[in-house]
């Protein structure tokens, strides 16, 4: 690949916004077909990726057979996600191969930032490459591709939000949206390559959520997730870098809008709509926040902190910014101040210089909080990162046992939880039809509990209060009353 073919745009140079001329090429004719990975931030931005297209007139389409272009939107949080997709640029291949010799492959997402041209080099399948923050330059991308070359825009940019953007819901079940309103993280785990691949953090206009929200009542939809790589540093006082905050007039600071009074606007003016938010950082989740979740019955009491170990020696190497004893004060306040408020977890394990007693700390923090669910990882060291370092010293075996004691561990208090709930009646939002019957709908509690119970008369869409009569670790079954 000579790299004088790659094309790289600067983001922040080019005509935002503005619409190509591609008369040319006849784009209502050409269907895209999108994977995402990943987090849910990853499935937010593939919707809009599809409404940017949309406005060049491109539909979408569920079948990659009759796709003209096919984005995988990537995640390279861990190895074995980034071994998954080069799995599936090989099928791409393989159906290019076959026949469709005209489809054109995009990479899109953090491996597109990771690897940048590398990928246009090692993957000779692969057209464009576009970075978390490039997907407006995707119609010029395309063009260059149709004018027979690779293309390639990795910038990130510290403004970009697409705020103005109204994302084409995508195989959604027209109840449950996601609505981001941070992109990027600047807090820096030591571990974690997001930083690098989706830039510094920016607040999103909170007149933008709020008309995203409007819309998304106006079609429907009855609950929304507020979604961000820390939801707790929003902060918007009329743009600009976070940086400068410090700098800003007193009159500037009290005008400023942080996550807090941003979940307040979005929870009083839309009282009809259920709210949740992800993911809250230990570190940054306030007491105002708190006392907001307590002052509305619609936003959802369940809170996703991560705590990634219970060792405060590894919670340091990690630059977690708090320790065991912080987080279980926090805790211990936020049950005392929200009944019943639902918790889940990530944790890590097997993070370089993990001794068998901070595994132990780790297993005794998860027996003092009994989350509710949680995502259990072992560590995957991630090239150019802090933690990349340090030696990743935990042999694979013991990796392997730490992370099998640990979801053993974490299955058990799943189903304590679950059985507690037993005779309990709750309202739940209906998202869908069982996977295992179709007499069968499912839906989510306010604890973000799955509940499983009989059709009868109710229909996606509808808030049913149900009675819990049986539990798995996954899952509560109900009637409804
Ligand atoms: N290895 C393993 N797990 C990781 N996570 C982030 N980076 C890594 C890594 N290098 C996990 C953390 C984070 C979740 C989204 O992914 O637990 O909270
Ligand atoms: Fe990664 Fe830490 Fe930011 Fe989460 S808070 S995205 S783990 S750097």
């Amino acid at each position: 690949m000579n790299l004088e073919q790659l094309i790289v745009k600067d983001i922040e140079e080019s005509k935002q916004g503005e619409s190509l001329n591609l008369a040319n090429k006849p784009n209502a004719s050409r269907k895209m077909y999108i994977e995402s990975y990943g987090c849910q931030m990853n499935f937010s931005d593939s919707e809009i990726v599809a409404s940017i297209l949309k406005e060049e007139s491109f539909t979408t389409t569920q079948n990659i057979s009759e796709a003209d272009l096919v984005f995988v939107n990537t995640c390279s949080i861990r190895e074995k996600a980034e071994q998954t997709i080069r799995k599936r640029l090989e099928f791409y291949n393989s159906i290019k191969k076959k026949g469709n010799k005209g489809m054109i492959v995009g990479v899109l997402g953090c491996m597109a930032e990771r690897l940048k041209d590398k990928l246009l080099e090692e993957e000779k399948l692969v057209d464009i490459v576009v970075g978390p923050d490039a997907y407006r330059d995707l119609p010029n991308l395309i063009k260059q591709v149709d004018d027979g070359r690779k293309a390639v825009n990795v910038i990130l940019s510290r403004e970009e939000t697409y705020a103005d953007i109204n994302p084409v819901r995508l195989g959604g079940n027209g109840v449950t949206a996601f609505v981001s309103i941070t992109r990027g993280c600047d807090n820096m785990c030591t571990f974690c390559v997001v930083p690098f691949t989706r830039g510094r953090e920016r607040s999103r206009d909170p007149k933008s959520i709020i008309t995203e929200c409007k819309q998304l009542v106006s079609d429907g939809y009855k609950e929304v997730t507020l979604l961000g790589q820390n939801v707790d540093s929003y902060l918007w006082y009329g743009g600009g870098a976070k940086k400068d905050f410090g700098k800003s007039s007193e009159k500037t600071k009290k005008e400023s809008i942080n996550f807090a009074i941003l979940l307040d606007k979005v929870a009083n003016t839309y009282p009809e709509l259920r709210i949740r938010f992800s993911t809250s950082n230990p570190q940054d989740i306030s007491k105002e926040v708190i006392e907001t979740m307590i002052k509305y019955d619609n936003i959802c009491k369940h809170i996703h902190l991560p705590v990634q170990s219970g060792s405060s020696k590894i919670l340091q190497l990690m630059n977690r910014g708090y320790n065991r004893e912080r987080y279980l004060d926090l805790i211990d306040n936020i049950k005392e101040n929200i009944k019943d408020c639902s918790i889940s977890m990530d944790i890590i394990t097997g993070f370089c210089s993990e001794t068998e007693e901070d595994h132990q700390n780790t297993l005794s923090l998860m027996d003092y909080v009994k989350y509710e669910f949680g995502y259990m990882f072992k560590y995957s060291e991630r090239p150019n990162t802090p933690a990349a370092r340090l030696e990743d010293d935990i042999p694979e075996e013991i990796k392997q046992r730490r992370l099998s004691e640990i979801i053993d561990k974490q299955m058990k208090h799943s189903l304590l939880r679950n059985q507690e709930k037993l005779g309990n009646t709750y309202e739940v939002l209906v998202e869908g039809t069982s996977k295992k019957s179709d007499d069968f709908l499912y839906g989510r509690t306010t604890y973000n509990s799955v509940v499983v119970f009989p059709k009868e008369n109710h229909n996606i869409g509808d808030f049913v209060m149900v009675k819990i009569n049986e539990c798995t670790s996954a899952t509560l079954k109900g009637k409804s009353i």
